[in-house]
């Protein structure tokens, strides 16, 4: 009899552990597996030497972990670290700064949609321009090429600094840049089509640094808040000045509103935390490391709307957390949010107010609703909000390494988040009152066993006693 109720406890804690961890998950936890393989098989496919991963939802980070180290070197001793690796975020910078800058004085009134860029830039209207508005940059439609032409570090170009072996990251061909931006001519008509486009976030910069020039007592920038290397170096009221204060306006309003003190641009250039971009034989020749990859921000003196900020994991978290959850009433409200990112046209193309979407399914976000609000960067950075699924995805890497041509990561950045797609729907997603009862249920049929169990056991016992009297009753 003691040996079958021990069977039965046994049996019974078993079934309790079996579910217990079914429900909750936190011993042996194997779910996330295969998405480690996979990040794991992108390093031994050499489409980035490491990464960083965050998922997310409103209670807080999920899953996070560093895979690989800075390079592909056997001897390479430094790992990827989830809170402390700095990235070159590159076209991210896009919605960190330029695009969440632009919502905020949207919340404001300062700036509209549908204002003209001539409207704060009159010499702009050259070449056809004129019509070119603040949505058509944000949608990338405006019909300006791709990058500025020529590019800001050709010697076609001329910047001072493009003639030292080694160039500076100065702004002193500010000046220079800015007029040139001024004098862009039109790729395609304005509005036609979707071009992605840098200089859409180039121009941007510019008309948001004048607008907080012009309004520094309503947004609480100071002249002491602009960097002195920009100022001294451009000229308080030179062109292209604009760029001094946009800066000041991202660094006061966006980076430190949202505690991301390790965020910025220009790096200290000999931070360790800032793992190599690519070996660049034409512009730097030199191995990039500490300093901005996109050589159009280089040029710039490291500061613009669509490349040169750095950041880290922790940082970009907090960034994304707020945009998805809205905590702070001083920050991105959920009308101005859904408005940025909700796609806009279809015919098209997916993109938001300067964010992109998933709205084609199955592309960078993977698996990811349609209503997933994305950004790339081309150093090997992505950001993935999904407000279907109140989750969010960071996957940093520096797969520029040791070539920035070598482009296989699109494929990792699709499976990595139909992973995260199918692992959250199957454990986290539906909410814990469904784990509890499936506990419950689980519990009861338990106990119901038992019982049956115990009954049998006790009658099987009673037989037994019987009989043994029996026997007994017969050898009296
Ligand atoms: C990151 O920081 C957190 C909080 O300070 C700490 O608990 C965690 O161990 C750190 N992780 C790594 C990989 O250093
Ligand atoms: C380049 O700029 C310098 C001034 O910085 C000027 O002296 C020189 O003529 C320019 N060269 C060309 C080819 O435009
Ligand atoms: C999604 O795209 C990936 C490649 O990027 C492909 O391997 C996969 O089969 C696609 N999935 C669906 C459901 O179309």
């Amino acid at each position: 009899m003691m040996m079958t109720r021990k069977i039965f406890m046994m049996i019974m804690m078993l079934i309790l552990f079996i579910t217990f961890n079914e429900v909750n998950g936190q011993t042996n936890d194997h779910r996330w597996d295969n998405l480690e393989n996979i990040i794991n098989s992108g390093i031994a496919e050499k489409a980035f030497p490491g990464a960083v991963l965050l998922v997310a939802n409103k209670d807080g980070p999920i899953y996070s972990k560093a895979f690989g180290k800075f390079t592909y070197n056997d001897d390479e001793q430094r790992v990827m670290n989830t809170n402390t690796t700095k990235f070159d975020m590159a076209s991210v910078t896009k919605v960190i700064s330029t695009t969440s800058a632009v919502a905020l004085l949207y919340q404001k009134d300062l700036i509209s949609l549908h204002d003209s860029v001539v409207k704060y830039f009159p010499e702009f209207g050259v070449n056809g321009k004129s019509g070119i508005t603040i949505e058509n940059l944000l949608l990338h439609n405006s019909g300006l090429a791709p990058d500025p032409n020529p590019t800001y570090n050709t010697v076609e170009f001329n910047c001072s600094a493009t003639e030292i072996y080694h160039p500076p990251q100065v702004f002193t061909c500010s000046n220079k840049i800015f007029n040139s931006w001024l004098n862009e001519k039109l790729a395609h008509n304005i509005g036609e089509k979707y071009v992605y486009s840098d200089l859409s976030m180039i121009s941007l910069m510019y008309i948001i640094g004048q607008i907080v020039k012009k309004n520094m007592n309503l947004l609480q920038i100071s002249n002491d808040d602009l960097r002195s290397d920009c100022v001294s170096q451009i000229g308080l009221n030179a062109p292209g000045h604009e760029t001094c204060y946009f800066e000041a306006f991202v660094r006061k309003h966006v980076l430190e509103q949202l505690g991301m003190s390790n965020s910025g641009y220009i790096p200290n250039r000999y931070d360790v935390n800032i793992p190599p971009a690519w070996l660049d034989e034409v512009y730097h020749h030199d191995l990039i490391q500490g300093y901005v990859s996109d050589e159009n921000c280089y040029a710039q003196g490291g500061i613009s709307g669509h490349a040169g900020i750095f950041s880290t994991l922790p940082d970009v978290y907090n960034f994304m957390d707020e945009l998805m959850f809205r905590r702070r009433e001083n920050f991105i409200d959920s009308t101005t949010f859904s408005l940025f990112t909700s796609v806009k046209n279809t015919q098209q193309s997916s993109r938001a107010l300067g964010w992109d979407t998933n709205a084609e399914g199955n592309g960078s976000c993977g698996s990811l609703s349609k209503k997933t609000f994305l950004h790339l960067g081309f150093s090997g950075t992505q950001v993935c909000g999904d407000p279907e699924r109140n989750l969010f995805t960071i996957f940093l890497t520096n797969r520029v390494y040791p070539d920035k041509n070598v482009n296989k990561i699109g494929k990792y950045r699709n499976q990595v988040n139909s992973e995260v797609q199918a692992v959250y729907d199957k454990y986290y997603a539906s909410d814990n009152s469904t784990g509890v009862i499936i506990a419950i249920v689980v519990i009861l049929a338990i106990g119901l066993l038992c019982g049956v169990g115990v009954t049998i056991a006790g009658l099987y016992y009673k037989l037994r006693l019987e009989k043994r009297n029996e026997y007994a009753g017969l050898l009296k």
